[in-house]
């Protein structure tokens, strides 16, 4: 069969990782995939940079909208980062252009996710971004596939690698919160602006994109109760740990009777709940529906390669996908059939 190509804008930290797995396992994908998944053209600010990679045959775009635009590709991989700008503009055009769309930007789909859907469900191209939530667990394909039949009544987790990498970090080895945070960023864990990490942001758009798929509203990222975890000193999490507890920043939200509840903030959870175990830059999302229980998924929730192991994943879900078959729907429920956001009272 053809090769699916594929197109790379943001050649950071996930997108350097993504070229060294399709590199490296070519062979294996090619058979997995039932088709080649080639890398013909990128698009990064820096050209000159020692990445790790071998990127001499690809074709070389100075900006993200040209590749999006006149990328030779199959496939727009968005790896910029940012709810507006280049990325925003990008996966536009490319969905435009009736390109499937692979995306790891959260603050994107949290603010413009129900018009690209729209977008992509017209086109009846795929716009996958397992990646965006939770890093390496696979939460959107759960509850976009496999919970279909159920309905669910709340979803909360530790969907923040950096700061539960913050608080793990400073209990346990006794280091200060910028001391932490620093080493979040080397590792390659934290946003480019890493207030939207520490200030809860990062989470409330992982909730909001969560919540839609989970209870079929319209995404309404700023209607989330937001605390993030700068407040938090030593003191506090040993306070804690004399009654029993950890403190973890949460995101939650459940359906009550008068609507849709979504909160983020610090929230003590008793020592021996699983939760509480959930260490360092693992992320877990607990998922509370009627036909199945409780799902609780425990994984790699941020870095070059837990995320880029999701939009590799992504990316083999288009290669395998049919032309012109049936579509899931991008946010869970079609785009034009989402509900008004009713928030509780
Ligand atoms: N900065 C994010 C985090 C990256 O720490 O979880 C993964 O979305």
């Amino acid at each position: 069969a053809d090769a699916l190509k594929i197109g790379i804008a943001g050649l950071g930290t996930v997108g350097a990782s993504l070229v060294r797995i399709i590199q490296q396992k070519s062979n294996e994908l090619a058979v997995t995939c039932g088709r080649p998944i080639i890398i013909t053209a990128v698009s990064a600010r820096d050209k000159t940079r020692d990445r790790g990679v071998d990127l001499s045959a690809v074709t070389w775009f100075d900006r993200p909208e040209e590749l999006a635009e006149k990328g030779d590709i199959d496939v727009f991989v968005e790896l910029i980062g940012g709810a507006e700008g280049a990325a925003n503009v990008s996966v536009r055009t490319a969905l435009q252009r009736g390109l499937h769309v692979v995306t790891a930007n959260k603050a994107l789909l949290a603010y413009h996710g129900v018009e690209l859907a729209t977008i992509a469900e017209e086109k009846g191209s795929l716009l996958n971004f397992e990646a965006a939530v939770a890093g390496g667990i696979p939460v959107i394909k759960a509850l976009r596939e496999s919970l279909t039949g159920n309905a669910v009544s709340r979803i909360y987790g530790i969907m923040n690698g950096t700061c539960n990498y913050i608080l793990t970090k400073m209990e346990k080895e006794g280091l200060s919160f910028t001391e932490c945070l620093k080493e979040a960023q080397r590792l390659g864990y934290a946003e480019a602006d890493p207030a939207f990490d520490i200030e809860g942001n990062d989470t409330a758009h992982k909730l909001a994109i969560l919540t839609t798929l989970a209870f079929g509203n319209r995404i309404a990222a700023d209607d989330i109760y937001l605390e993030g975890i700068t407040n938090i000193s030593i003191e506090d999490i040993h306070a804690a740990a004399e009654l029993g507890y950890r403190i973890k920043l949460l995101g939650v939200a459940q359906r009550t009777d008068t609507g849709i509840e979504q909160r983020v903030h610090p929230t003590m959870v008793p020592v021996d709940s699983v939760i509480a175990q959930v260490d360092g830059v693992t992320n877990a999302v607990a998922i509370e529906s009627d036909v199945l229980g409780e799902l609780l998924m425990v994984g790699p929730g941020a870095g070059g390669n837990a995320t880029a192991s999701s939009v590799l994943g992504d990316i083999a879900d288009i290669a395998k996908s049919q032309p012109g078959a049936q579509r899931v729907p991008v946010l869970g429920h079609p785009a034009k059939a989402l509900e008004p956001y009713r928030k509780a009272q």
